[in-house]
């Protein structure tokens, strides 16, 4: 192939990219998009805070129109994030206990239930645990609400799109290390007692080295029954940012159940890392040898 979509293909997998959708009406920003990718997740437009920006009432109207943009042009659709910590609205951060718990179970069972049989994979729960050597949960309202609440949700959001994907994501999980072995447990956990979970989203924001066992972290959670996909890849520039992507994307095709790879954004100035030009194209919409470096190994 000669567009990251079309080489994934080939491969059997998906490339994908974060869209905000007000740039959907950018020429440059959309011809790129529609030429090199083949999957869409909404960078914001997903998110509690803009999905019930008041408990109850909900907006679907960024969603909706990155929906509609992937289905003219032959996209998948990641859905980000039913439930998360960060940018929830403020009647949710208001909340606690069972009136929260409550509260966060509908989002999930609304959001899913509306975009039914039109998401591929589901981040149902975003960045649950604790960076550091603990391996454990970030402490969170929603943790407060009792631990069992990322089972609950998940199945809340089987009921709701029996035909989506459900995905745990999270970052700091590039390696074999304390946190992604948390997450490893839980895994293991949910497959052990028939909690539905189908992949692991790994978000890799990464800095200017590679783990070196990358592959064999999202080996072993392959092994345990579940599809992986590398959910918001973006590298830091510098001398190591091509060989960077170029691994990650090996590391990917390596895998079986490795079924995609999306890059968080199209453009550097399109990044939320700003300054790290982080991402395969430049500002102007020129390809990076970080580009090439990916095409070649797909
Ligand atoms: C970021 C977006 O890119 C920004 O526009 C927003 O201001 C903050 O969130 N992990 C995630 C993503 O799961 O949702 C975050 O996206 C980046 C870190």
């Amino acid at each position: 192939g000669t567009t990251l979509r079309t080489a994934a293909a080939e491969k059997g997998r998906y490339f994908g990219a974060a869209v905000a959708t007000g740039k959907l009406s950018t020429s440059t920003y959309v011809n790129i998009l529609n030429r090199e990718f083949n999957s869409v997740v909404a960078e914001n437009e997903m998110k509690w805070d803009a999905t019930e920006p008041q408990q109850g009432r909900f907006s679907y109207s960024g969603g909706d129109r990155l929906v509609s943009h992937a289905q003219a042009n032959g996209m998948s659709v990641r859905g980000h994030a039913l439930l998360w910590h960060q940018q929830q609205p403020g009647w949710a951060q208001g909340l606690s206990g069972s009136a929260l718990r409550n509260a966060a179970i509908n989002h999930v069972t609304q959001v899913a239930t509306y975009y039914r049989g039109k998401i591929y994979a589901w981040d149902v729960v975003n960045e649950a645990f604790a960076d550091g050597g603990s391996g454990g949960r970030r402490d969170s309202n929603l943790q407060r609400t009792g631990n069992d609440w990322i089972e609950a949700a998940f199945r809340a959001a089987r009921a709701a799109d029996p035909g989506a994907k459900l995905c745990y994501n999270d970052y700091n999980t590039d390696g074999i290390n304390a946190k992604s072995t948390g997450i490893y447990n839980m895994v293991r956990d949910f497959k052990s007692r028939g909690v539905p979970i189908d992949c692991v989203g790994f978000q890799s924001h990464l800095g200017t080295t590679l783990a070196g066992d990358y592959q064999a972290n999202l080996q072993r959670f392959a092994d345990l029954g579940v599809d992986v996909q590398i959910t918001e890849l973006d590298v830091m520039t510098g001398s190591n940012q091509a060989n960077i992507f170029g691994a990650v994307t090996r590391a990917c095709l390596a895998v079986t159940r490795c079924t995609g790879i999306t890059v968080w954004g199209v453009r550097d100035c399109d990044s939320w890392r700003g300054s790290d030009n982080a991402l395969l194209f430049d500002c102007n919409g020129n390809k990076k040898s970080a580009y090439d470096a990916v095409l070649n190994a797909l």
